[in-house]
């Protein structure tokens, strides 16, 4: 392995499936029982704020049931072993990453455990259902959603992803499909500056034609076996 200093991780629903927590797109998964229309848009929110509410209350109430799993926890021990540039790039809304332990993070898709308030722009931790109405803490208007990027919506600190990416000497993917842009499109970018890649899955992905290695298995196994070869130098 040439010389690694900055690593980026994308990381995605397989990560948190072995957790208990569903994916989307694979089998039970949650957009075979929800249409991303019906709860994952501004106009759904708009439409029936009652069923979009619900969905991510549910979501939110499932997370509270469930702990981190070993892919996690291997995360965090590299990020807080590794002595260059880390950065953990979620599109999970799953808080399990910092349960596990990491700091060097960020969610570019929100989080189940944050409200967003549509009048003012804060945001705040939030663990309890969040009925449409809900008054804002800050401002006091009776607009919280919750903070989760909706399809159509712009994605959390894409500059500071993108400069991530540009430093990156390593993007590492683990359990994304690759069917959502922009986080499909950072193995790209990382090629294009020259970074290693490697995807960590279950199946091959709709982007694993773009890694110089795609390693195919559950990310309990997966990812611990690579944190240990990397840290192992
Ligand atoms: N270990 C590793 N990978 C797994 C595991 C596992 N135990 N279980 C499932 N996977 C893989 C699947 O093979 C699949 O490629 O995880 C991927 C999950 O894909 P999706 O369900 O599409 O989830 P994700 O890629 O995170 O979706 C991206 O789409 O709907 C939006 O905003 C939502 O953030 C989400 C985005």
């Amino acid at each position: 392995m040439p010389d690694i200093r900055n690593i980026v991780i994308l990381t995605g629903a397989g990560i948190s499936a072995e957790s208990g927590l569903a994916t989307f797109r694979g089998p039970d998964g949650l957009w075979e029982g929800h249409r991303v229309e019906d709860v994952c848009t501004p106009e759904a929110l708009a439409r029936n704020p009652e069923l979009v509410h619900r969905f991510y209350d549910e979501r939110r109430a499932k997370l509270a049931e469930v702990t981190p799993n070993a892919a996690h926890e291997a995360l965090a021990e590299l990020d807080h072993q590794w002595p260059g540039e880390l950065l953990i790039v979620t599109q999970n809304v799953d808080d399990l990453h910092e349960r596990a332990g990491a700091n060097r993070m960020l969610h570019m898709h929100g989080e189940l455990m944050s409200a967003l308030c549509a009048a003012c722009g804060a945001s705040k931790l939030w663990h309890d259902p969040m009925p449409p109405g809900t008054a804002c803490p800050f401002c006091n208007a009776h607009s919280l959603r919750p903070d989760i990027v909706f399809f159509g919506e712009m994605p959390y600190e894409m500059e500071r992803i993108d400069a991530a990416l540009r430093e990156a000497d390593l993007f590492v993917s683990i359990g994304t499909s690759g069917a959502v842009y922009p986080a499909a499109g950072f193995v790209q970018t990382a090629r294009h500056v020259g970074a290693e890649t490697l995807e960590l899955n279950l199946d091959p992905s709709a982007g694993s034609i773009y890694f110089h290695d795609t390693r195919i298995g559950p990310a309990s196994v997966l990812v611990p076996e690579w944190v240990n070869s990397l840290l192992a130098g």
